[in-house]
This record gives structure tokens, sequence and C-alpha cells, in this order.
């Protein structure tokens, strides 16, 4: 059984100019106190190390997780520059094959899509690791941090989205109980069978602390009188997305 402290201690050992390039560029970019840090790097490169099927898909899976944050890092719709970076990365890794480099930015590139049947296995991997790696008990945390980012402020509960998400394009709301409702929903998107063991638990504190919100709104008679106060949250949205 793969031995994960062990695995991480060895690999930053062994590429240390791709390891501090990595953290460098976080840096850089100032990738902290947002959703997408350096912290989350390094859980998604290694849970999917955890969840590979192989241990040369988990080798270019870890490489594709330690990049993967460069789409928050420049914006997601510049591939080229994304591409560029990732190489120039990727060139701080003497024994990694020439062909492997195309799977892993291929990976990169396209971690944030809906899953695709022709996903190769590196992206398989590592679109479930990117969503174990948005997994945390701190998940309202990141949340406020991440939806921050995006859109310039943030409600963190909303009855209206405690027991159900918006059906609004995601992100449209700036609430943490919207944004729990989301992760949830990956759930069922889960490919490995690995990552929907390491998930489950995850998946069901997540949904048992919307639950118990729903239970303390109940008994305050708010959740039963919701539609009184969607005009306050209607017209709070429209200052928080000045
Ligand atoms: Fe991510």
């Amino acid at each position: 059984m793969l031995n994960s402290s062990e695995f991480l201690r060895q690999m930053a050992e062994k590429y240390p100019e791709f390891w501090n390039r990595v953290v460098a560029d976080h840096i850089k970019y100032m990738m902290f106190g947002r959703g997408h840090d350096f912290l989350h790097a390094v859980i998604v490169a290694q849970y999917g190390v955890l969840i590979a099927p192989d241990e040369n898909t988990s080798r270019m899976a870890w490489f594709a997780g330690m990049l993967h944050n460069i789409d928050r890092m420049i914006g997601r719709q510049r591939a080229g520059t994304i591409t560029v970076i990732a190489r120039d990365c990727l060139g701080l890794v003497p024994d990694l094959k020439e062909k492997e480099i195309p799977m892993i930015i291929g990976a990169v590139l396209n971690h944030w899509r809906l899953n695709e049947p022709d996903d190769s296995p590196v992206l398989v991997v590592l679109k479930d690791a990117d969503r174990l790696g948005n997994l945390t008990p701190f998940h309202p945390a990141r949340s406020v941090q991440h939806m921050t980012e995006r859109l310039g402020g943030h409600v963190v509960v909303d009855p209206r989205f405690v027991a159900k998400k918006a059906d609004t394009e995601y992100g449209n709301n700036p609430t943490t109980m919207d944004d729990l409702q989301a992760c949830l929903e990956w759930e069922p998107m889960l490919r490995l069978p690995k990552a929907q063991e390491i998930g489950r638990p995850m998946f069901d504190f997540l949904r048992q602390m919307l639950e118990m919100e729903q239970q303390r709104l109940d008994e305050t008679g708010i959740l039963a009188n919701v539609g009184l106060l969607g005009p306050y949250f209607n017209e709070a949205y429209t200052h928080l997305k000045k």
C-alpha cells in the first residue's frame, strides 16, 4: 500500500526545482487567502496518487495536480500561456518521458470540464482528485474565499438554498449554501472506485452540515417563511456584485 507521506517527501526531494517553481508561481500570482492555494495543489496531487489505477498514471497525475492551479493564476481562457507555464515547470523534471508531457498538460487544461467519455486516464484522475481536494470540513471558509474572489462579496447563509441548490448557473448566488449544494452534485461524478470511497464520508459530513442548518432555520420558523427574506437577499446580491 502506498505511503502517501513518504511519497510526497520523495517527490519534493527528487524534484526540488519543480517543487520550488510551483511554490514560486503560487506566491507570484498571490495564490493565498484564496480558495485555490498551494495547499490545494498539493492535496489534489496527493489524492491523484491515492486514487490512480496504476503507478504510471499516478505519477503523471501528481504532476498534473501540482500544476492544475495555473488556470486560476492567469485565467482559464489563456490556454496557450497555461501550456507554456506548465511546459516550463515540467522541463524541470528531468526523467519525464516526452510522450507523458502532453497528457499531463492536457489534464491541466481540461480538468475543470464535466466528465467526457474520451478523457485520458490522467484527466480522469485529475478531475476526481480535484473534486476530492475541494471537499473539506472547512468548506464554508474556502467557499467564502473563492466566492469573494470571484464575485467581490459573499453571503454565508442564504436560507433559500439550505435545502436545495438554486436553479441558476453555479456561482450566480454568492452564498456558501449554494456552493455547498453544488459540491454535493459532484458525488455521482466521481469515476474512480477509490475516489468514491475517499469522498463518501466527506459528502456525508457536508450533507449533515446542511441538514443541521436546515434544522436551525426550521426551529426558528424562518424556513417556512423564507419568501419573506427573498427581497432582502436579492437586493444584497446586487450590492455585492458591484
Ligand atoms: Fe482545483
